[in-house]
């Protein structure tokens, strides 16, 4: 999408937070606006939890979400996936689904199941998808991404996938060196305390002050940039992945697109489209999903 245009899609998505229970189609305006775009090679994408919606079982079950981001001005889902069994079943009907609507996609490996003694499994994964046509290329390449991941050997991904790929993962400054990537994620899209917990005055890391270091270490290659609208998460020891905390968040949403169109990063990352669990999901919560009582409250409003 060109950047200029981020303003709508920023009021059609904000339309989206202030009405969670609003899920029909976008407001024609900000669809009527979005067409007159230009393509400048900036894009803005959403991340989206395949392990989440786990429970779809076909093509058409993904449609609703490609139709509905691409009519948003989202170029691509970044596929948040696992190691879990379904994955390639779910990665199948998504690709399906993207191509029946004209969407582009690529593998977000998610390395709370991903290893870096991986590299090689990564680089099949990657072989199996780059060349369907919904795949999201960038510069000829097969675009990838990741979250977290430092310590992975990016030559033994780049030669087990067999294809070029063009790869942003969401590498750390000083954790890892960026000068075997093509670009960078940064994941944090919410102010911290630099610890995963909620600033305070004497600990207070700004998203601003994290495009600074990536900007900084990545010296001129391209940036990916987080914009999220508000963090909040809270699982208990019963599971796995127990995790507690806030971010507060305020005008987090309209700041952080201002911010955008004065940084001009070559690609934004929506967090999320539908991570329901974290809060943090821009799209509707009526998809056929799992993981928390969300779904359970939105299935039973809609009655
Ligand atoms: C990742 O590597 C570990 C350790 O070698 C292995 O047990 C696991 O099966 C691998 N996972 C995948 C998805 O290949
Ligand atoms: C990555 O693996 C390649 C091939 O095994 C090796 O030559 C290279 O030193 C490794 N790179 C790092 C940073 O470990
Ligand atoms: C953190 O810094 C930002 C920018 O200076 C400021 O707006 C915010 O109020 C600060 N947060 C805290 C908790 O001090």
């Amino acid at each position: 999408m060109r950047l200029t245009s981020i303003t709508h899609l920023c009021g059609g998505l904000l339309a989206t937070v202030l009405a969670r229970s609003a899920v029909a189609a976008p407001a024609t305006s900000a669809e009527a606006a979005l067409t007159e775009r230009a393509s400048t090679g900036r894009l803005v994408f959403a991340h989206f939890m395949i392990g989440i919606v786990s429970d779809r079982t076909s093509a058409s079950d993904y449609d609703a979400d490609m139709t509905r981001a691409k009519a948003m001005g989202i170029d691509a889902f970044a596929l948040n996936i696992g190691t879990d069994p379904f994955t390639d079943e779910q990665l199948g009907y998504a690709y399906q689904s993207a191509a029946n609507n004209g969407m582009k996609l690529f593998i977000s490996f998610d390395f709370n199941w991903w290893h870096p003694a991986n590299a090689t499994d990564m680089g099949k994964k990657i072989a199996q998808y780059a060349s369907k046509s919904a795949q999201l290329m960038y510069d000829n390449k097969a675009f990838v991404s990741t979250f977290t991941g430092d310590g992975l050997n990016v030559t033994i991904v780049r030669s087990s996938a067999g294809t070029p790929i063009f790869f942003v993962p969401n590498f750390h400054p000083g954790q890892s060196s960026l000068a075997d990537l093509d670009g960078a994620f940064n994941w944090l899209g919410w102010p911290t305390n630099g610890n995963n917990k909620a600033p305070t005055s004497g600990a207070n890391v700004t998203v601003e002050s994290g495009d600074q270091t990536y900007v900084t270490d990545l010296a001129g290659k391209p940036y990916m940039a987080p914009a999220s609208p508000w963090f909040f998460t809270h699982y208990g020891p019963e599971v796995s992945y127990s995790k507690n905390w806030i971010f507060p968040a305020d005008l987090l949403w309209y700041d952080r697109w201002n911010e955008l169109l004065a940084l001009r990063p070559q690609f934004v990352e929506i967090v999320t489209w539908n991570d329901y669990g974290e809060s943090h999901y821009v799209g509707p919560l009526n998809s056929p999903h799992y993981d928390d009582g969300a779904s359970k409250w939105a299935n039973d409003m809609q009655v």
